[in-house]
């Protein structure tokens, strides 16, 4: 079967699209990946949607508007993945929208709202659309995050030692696959989240990001900062956990600065690397990996990605290239798969990853230009992901 995967993160800089070809041959999982695009949301779109994120208010008019604005822009994407990636051919777009806000209440989630109305892929490309992946999760007791714990764990499965994955986006997520027991998949706190705001704060938006970490590189850690941060209860929850820019955007680093003034921006930037790195690590730590595969916008950054390794002596770090997802990818690849499995009757959470009370069979499915046929339920689920490198 032929997926377009759709990703657009918490730090909403692009639409990733990725398509592959998976096949289920008893407990393995077969991916081929037919390539990637990312597609930068128009300059107004963008700036909408940063106007709606949390904590400004908004009204139902702007949420409409933001919903049709991202499905369309979604549906663009999936008509350039299947024009470029597929020539023209698939069976399945996966959308998991854009994140809008994930309620979280005393480390429980009782709501999460992605936008990006899938009518307006169905109409586009003909095809259907699972779409909405974590409400059903959550409706199971679940965080209905992190979703790329399934994925990860199907791709780590098998490998020496205790690995990992860490996706850098907005947010940092990881997930541990030791052998022999559940896996485990949270979220570690902010990435990119703080960085990002801080650039765009110091910049006045002229700048998204700290490009290659330049800024942090030439920026002195100031401890005091650093210690107050991490004095932020949510990295002492046990997983399952999950966060997002509810909890860290501009508001949270001013109201720190307020208390722990840094005059040099650089220094502020350098201090917000070092927390990503010694809160990854943290989490790393705590389970015993021996190895961690690295992927999101974050892996770009080598300074964030060297105090990483610094803060992990023994570890190995490496690109999830080498597992042959590109990092890039990762993610829409994985609400691929996720997509794949609700098609064929199979549940895409793990209950140990996101604390549900049972695995569920996720998302809505809207009908493409046919009447909607599912292939037969599969038999058995997938225990592995084998992902087949182009020769
Ligand atoms: N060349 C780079 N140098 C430094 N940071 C980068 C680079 N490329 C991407 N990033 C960071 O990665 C973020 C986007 O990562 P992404 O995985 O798309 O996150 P999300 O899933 O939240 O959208 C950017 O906002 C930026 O902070
Ligand atoms: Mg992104």
């Amino acid at each position: 079967m032929r997926v377009i995967g759709l990703m657009s993160g918490t730090s909403y800089d692009a639409i990733e699209a990725a398509a592959a070809d998976l096949t289920l041959e008893g407990e393995t999982l077969r991916m081929r990946p037919l390539g990637r695009i990312s597609v930068a949301y128009p300059d107004d779109l963008r700036a909408a949607i940063g106007a709606a994120l949390p904590p400004a208010a908004t009204s139902t008019e702007a949420v409409c508007a933001l919903d049709t604005g991202i499905g369309q822009a979604f549906a663009g994407a999936a008509v350039r993945a299947l024009a470029e990636l597929c020539g023209g051919d698939a069976d399945l777009v996966v959308s998991h929208g854009q994140t809008m806000h994930h309620w979280v209440r005393d480390g429980a989630v009782l709501g999460t709202l992605q936008l990006g109305q899938p009518a307006w892929i169905a109409e586009a490309t003909g095809l259907p659309v699972v779409s909405d992946l974590r409400a059903r999760d959550i409706a199971a007791g679940g965080q209905g995050a992190p979703l790329v714990g399934m994925t990860d764990t199907l791709l780590l499965r098998g490998l020496p030692g205790v690995p990992a994955a860490l996706n850098l986006g907005g947010i940092a997520n990881i997930t541990v696959a030791a052998p022999d027991t559940d896996p485990v998949a949270f979220d570690t706190g902010p990435a990119n989240a703080l960085l990002d705001a801080a650039v765009r704060h110091f910049t006045d938006g002229a700048r998204e990001y700290d490009e290659s970490g330049r800024g942090a590189a030439a920026g002195r850690e100031a401890p005091e900062l650093l210690r107050l941060l991490l004095d932020e209860p949510y990295y002492r929850l046990p997983a399952p956990k999950s966060t997002g820019k509810e909890l860290f955007h501009l508001p949270y680093l001013l109201r720190a600065l307020d208390a722990v003034p840094v005059a040099e921006p650089n220094d502020v930037l350098a201090t917000l690397t070092r927390l990503t790195a010694v809160t990854v690590a943290d989490a790393v730590r705590a389970h015993g990996v021996t190895q961690l595969v690295v992927s999101g916008g974050g892996a770009h950054n080598p300074v964030l990605t060297g105090m990483i390794a610094e803060e992990l002596p023994g570890v190995r770090l490496l690109p999830s290239d080498d597992l042959g997802v590109p990092s890039d990818a990762k993610e829409a690849l994985a609400f691929a798969v996720l997509g794949f499995l609700t098609v064929h009757g199979l549940p895409g959470t793990l209950p140990s990853g996101t604390g549900a009370r049972h695995p569920s069979l996720l998302g809505s499915i809207t009908p493409g230009r046919l009447p909607l046929r599912l292939p037969e339920p599969a038999a058995t689920a997938p225990r592995r992901l084998l992902v087949e490198t182009p020769s």
